[in-house]
């Protein structure tokens, strides 16, 4: 079993479908990863699984992988962090998350409005698109590319995962933005939707593994680096969050 632990996930549920099952209910959602080429201990690492869950988990496993032949479980001990705030700079990057989801919530009311009068709701569409580059992609997105995942090992699979989320996501704004010019509505329709299911299965990922992984890493003196670096970026962006983020109640009111 100790082999297993070291083996990328991807390969070993190509080989063992079921594996994806199990996986699922102990609330590891490799089936849907873009990339799950993490190795089997990373995961159980970063999906924070005590020494209980973890035996369960293997012992699931192995029965699949070992197909009725016996099998040793190696014993890893971990106990499940104690469930605390985020320390302040990653608390302040779940509180952006929220005016993201926001107007994540508002992109079919814009896709109806487009539909009814393309004309009438194109300046909604541009303030939704500068909302999405200046807000979600070079305020918040680029603290995280440039700071909070530069305390973590780079070329990670995780990482990867999620970097590869922020380029799906700006491929799609700029093909909204071509559409619009176009007048082409049907793939500025595609292509805003389909970057609100991104983004929003993507904030999921941070919300509830990703930023707990990284919270729980992060040493008192990184988390001052980080605070200290993030507040950098505070100070050059100056009123523009606010703005933005007074932006989101106005365009929830145009759109209701
Ligand atoms: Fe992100
Ligand atoms: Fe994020």
């Amino acid at each position: 079993m100790q082999r297993v632990l070291e083996r990328h996930i991807k390969p070993l549920m190509i080989e063992f479908p079921t594996l994806g099952a199990i996986l699922e209910e102990a609330g590891i959602g490799c089936t849907s990863c873009t990339l799950g080429t993490c190795r089997i201990l990373d995961i159980l690492e970063i999906h924070d699984l005590d020494t209980v869950q973890i035996q369960s988990l293997l012992q699931k496993m192995g029965t699949v992988i070992y197909q009725g032949a016996p099998f040793q479980i190696p014993t890893i001990e971990r106990k499940v962090s104690a469930p605390k705030a985020f320390c302040p700079p990653i608390q302040r990057m779940v509180v952006e998350h929220t005016f993201i989801l926001r107007v994540i919530a508002l992109l079919p009311r814009l896709v109806i409005a487009l539909r009814t009068d393309f004309e009438a709701a194109r300046p909604m569409a541009d303030q939704t698109l500068e909302f999405i580059r200046t807000y979600a992609d070079r305020y918040h997105h680029a603290k995280e590319e440039d700071i909070l995942f530069r305390f973590f090992e780079q070329g990670s699979d995780i990482l990867k995962v999620m970097l590869q989320d922020h380029e799906d996501g700006r491929g799609h704004v700029r093909a909204v933005a071509m559409a619009l010019e176009n007048s082409d509505l049907a793939m500025a329709e595609q292509h805003l939707l389909a970057y609100g299911e991104l983004l929003k299965s993507h904030i999921q990922r941070e919300d509830t593994i990703l930023y707990p992984w990284m919270d729980r890493t992060l040493s008192d003196r990184q988390v001052g680096q980080l605070f200290a670096q993030c507040s950098v970026v505070e100070r050059e962006f100056g009123e523009t969050p606010a703005m933005q983020e007074s932006m989101v109640t106005r365009l929830e009111a145009l759109l209701n």
